[in-house]
């Protein structure tokens, strides 16, 4: 059986995503055949997941370049083999996504593990390949999954998303693939499923973990043979939906429980992307704080609420089980029930930490049991968010004179303010 011929395309400008596809399909080609001797399997397999990790290697390569050749001006040769180039920094890694015009669809943070995935969904959008997102609760899996959907070529086309865990067991093979009338009591007309809906467009099945098996039998049929029966007809409909999945299970604990299906769960993963969870990614709850606090404010037509230091410090140090949708969630909350200021109080009482013992520590605004580093860092914050409201106050809020007088870059100065939830217009010598 000829598979495949490496050295064929060579000549032809093909592009990564076209070749990875022409892999992920060969490696499922295998997975699937019932005619080739298992050793031969293997070793094919194993031929293609190299072939595979080369072409991940070239991609990386390419980002190299790519960066490289952006920031000509440290003159460093595109493709110097014998030293290799620096890691690009995240900033301009971001900044390369942007340039090659990728739609973040308010995907926001630049951790490395988040850029990592959305380097993926970058790659895999322009395919047909379905998705499998894994993340905690909150970590931004639909988001992902409407990341991937907007920028593939279906992104004018339906986008469905059905939540697996919601549908009664008695209503999943109905509400997936429709019925006909009277193909059981209540169907009092024909109706469509969400796979039609989702026809030239984006299937999104959201806690794909949550299916219970004979659920994941007729999926699976569905992937196989892009055809899909209404409940109570005989006639075979073709749908063409991008399936992209997601699940905050570990699947493969569950196919080891027996409750996921191993061979569903390969037809799903061919790419696989890893949402981080928040508390991995710390360094970003500052902007995620500015960013949410701005948002509710405009939400809530109101001004932005102030933290008091007490409330600031807990929200950076605080574990975040919910992930971003809790981090959100707490700052309209505080938006919405604080005044001009939030401070301890107005946190859900679930969460809220007890007052401090210590009341010299309380005086200080700072908690009594906080490391020394933790206790140095708040300190610093502190005294730069202090430092910013004089200087804003001295300037009249004019970001660009008080950038001139401290001798510092406007767009740092706006990322301080951004940060410590300032805004300049509050300075303003109107007010
Ligand atoms: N990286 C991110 N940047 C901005 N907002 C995010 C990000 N990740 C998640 N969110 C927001 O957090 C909330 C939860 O995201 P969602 O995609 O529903 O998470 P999940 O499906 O993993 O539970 C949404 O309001 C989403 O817009
Ligand atoms: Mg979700």
């Amino acid at each position: 059986m000829k598979l495949f011929n490496p050295g064929g395309e060579r000549g032809s400008a093909m592009s990564y995503a076209a070749l990875l596809e022409k892999i992920e399909i060969m490696r499922s080609t295998l997975r699937w055949a019932t005619r080739i001797e298992r050793p031969d399997i293997e070793k094919l397999l194993r031929q293609a997941n190299t072939l595979r990790d080369e072409v991940m290697q070239l991609s990386h390569k390419e980002r190299f370049v790519h960066a490289v050749s952006a920031g000509a001006a440290s003159g460093t040769a595109p493709g110097a083999e014998a030293e290799p180039a620096a890691e690009p920094s995240t900033g301009e890694r971001r900044q390369a996504l942007l340039a090659r015009s990728f739609v973040f669809e308010g995907t926001f943070g630049d951790n490395p593990k988040l850029l990592d995935a959305l380097e993926i969904a970058e790659k895999a959008a322009p395919t047909d390949l379905p998705v499998l997102v894994d993340g905690e609760s909150g970590t931004g899996k639909e988001l992902m999954a409407k990341v991937i959907h907007a920028n593939g070529s279906r992104a004018d086309k339906p986008y469905i998303s059905v939540n697996c865990g919601a549908i009664p067991d008695s209503l999943l093979e109905s509400e997936l693939f429709g019925h006909k009338k009277g193909a059981f009591t209540g169907a009092s007309n024909d109706r469509k499923g969400k796979f039609e809906s989702a026809h030239k467009g984006t299937i999104f099945l959201d806690e794909i973990g949550e299916l219970p098996l004979p659920g994941q039998v007729k999926l699976l049929r569905v992937l196989q043979s892009h055809e899909i029966q209404r409940v109570g007809s005989d006639e075979t409909i073709s749908v063409d939906a991008r399936i992209v999945a997601a699940t905050n299970k570990n699947l493969r604990k569950l196919i080891e429980q027996g409750t996921f299906r191993e061979d569903l769960f390969y037809r799903l993963s061919v790419i696989h992307v890893t949402l981080p969870p928040l508390r991995d990614r710390k360094d970003e709850i500052p902007l995620l704080i500015a960013y949410y606090g701005d948002e509710s404010a405009e939400a809530l037509k109101r001004r932005p609420v102030v933290l008091t230091p007490r409330l600031r410090d807990f929200l950076l140090r605080y574990s975040y089980p919910g992930n971003i949708r809790e981090l959100r969630n707490l700052m309209y909350r505080l938006s919405c029930l604080a005044g001009e200021t939030a401070d301890l109080s107005h946190l859900p009482e679930d969460i809220r930490p007890a007052l401090p013992r210590n009341a010299k520590a309380q005086a200080a605004g700072t908690p009594a049991e906080v490391s020394l580093a933790e206790a140095k860092r708040a300190a610093s914050d502190e005294a730069e968010r202090i430092c910013l409201e004089r200087g804003l106050q001295e300037v009249g809020g004019t970001v660009a004179e008080l950038a001139r007088r401290w001798d510092m870059n406007r767009s740092h100065l706006q990322i301080l303010l951004k940060k410590h939830g300032l805004h300049s217009k509050d300075f303003r010598k109107e007010h």
